[in-house]
């Protein structure tokens, strides 16, 4: 579990709604390559298809693909499970599917936080019967919750506590997507 936390005003992410950084661009940076250099050997002498989740997975699947020394193609797809609000929907909207048949592929899903894994589970089973020669799950973040089905996820970036935050590709009503590190936005934030 990732402890460190740093007041948002010594942060180089430094954004006047947040109440504190989790998860700085340096310590992002680090771990992107990390897992980058793990993937790269797992899949050695194999060809990837990344299948990014949209829209908050898309910072680190472009971070993350270019930590990968494989050949590597790259599809999209789109999932809403959030209406614009911090508690989730029970209803998923699939806003895009893959545009190719994913069959005798090597699949890694990428999704931005394994919340209450329903994006995942759904994704899974809509991409696993496709056949893919292989399937795996690799989420940025994994909140520490009881979830109703428990998804494997093969690669974590970070480990947090249970709170919503945004930046890296996650939103608050679709805002601060664009922050450079893993933040907590302050409560007023969540009122207005
Ligand atoms: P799920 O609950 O695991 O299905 O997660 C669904 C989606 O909710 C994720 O892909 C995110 O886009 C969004 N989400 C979950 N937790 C957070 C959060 O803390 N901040 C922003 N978006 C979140
Ligand atoms: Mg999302």
């Amino acid at each position: 579990m990732l402890e460190s936390t740093v007041d948002c005003t010594e942060s180089e992410c430094c954004h006047q709604d947040l109440e504190r950084v989790l998860i700085s661009r340096a310590q992002i940076a680090r771990r992107v390559a990390e897992l980058g250099k793990q993937i790269t050997a797992d899949y050695q002498g194999r060809e990837l298809v990344l299948i990014c989740i949209l829209k908050g997975g898309l910072p680190f699947c472009a971070d993350l693909m270019r930590q990968i020394e494989l050949p590597v193609h790259l599809e999209v797809v789109g999932a809403s499970a959030y209406k614009g609000g911090t508690s989730p929907s029970a209803r998923l909207r699939i806003t895009k599917d893959v545009d190719h048949d994913m069959a005798g592929k090597n699949v890694l899903l990428i999704e931005d936080v394994y919340d209450s894994g329903n994006t995942l589970a759904t994704m899974h089973d809509l991409l696993t019967l496709h056949n893919p020669a292989s399937f795996e799950i690799c989420s940025f973040l994994r909140k520490d919750k009881a979830r109703p089905r428990e998804m494997p996820i093969r690669y974590v970036g970070f480990d947090i506590e249970d709170v919503f935050v945004v930046g890296y590709g996650l939103d608050f009503k679709e805002r601060y997507r664009n922050l450079s590190c893993i933040g907590v936005l302050k409560s007023e934030i969540y009122k207005e």
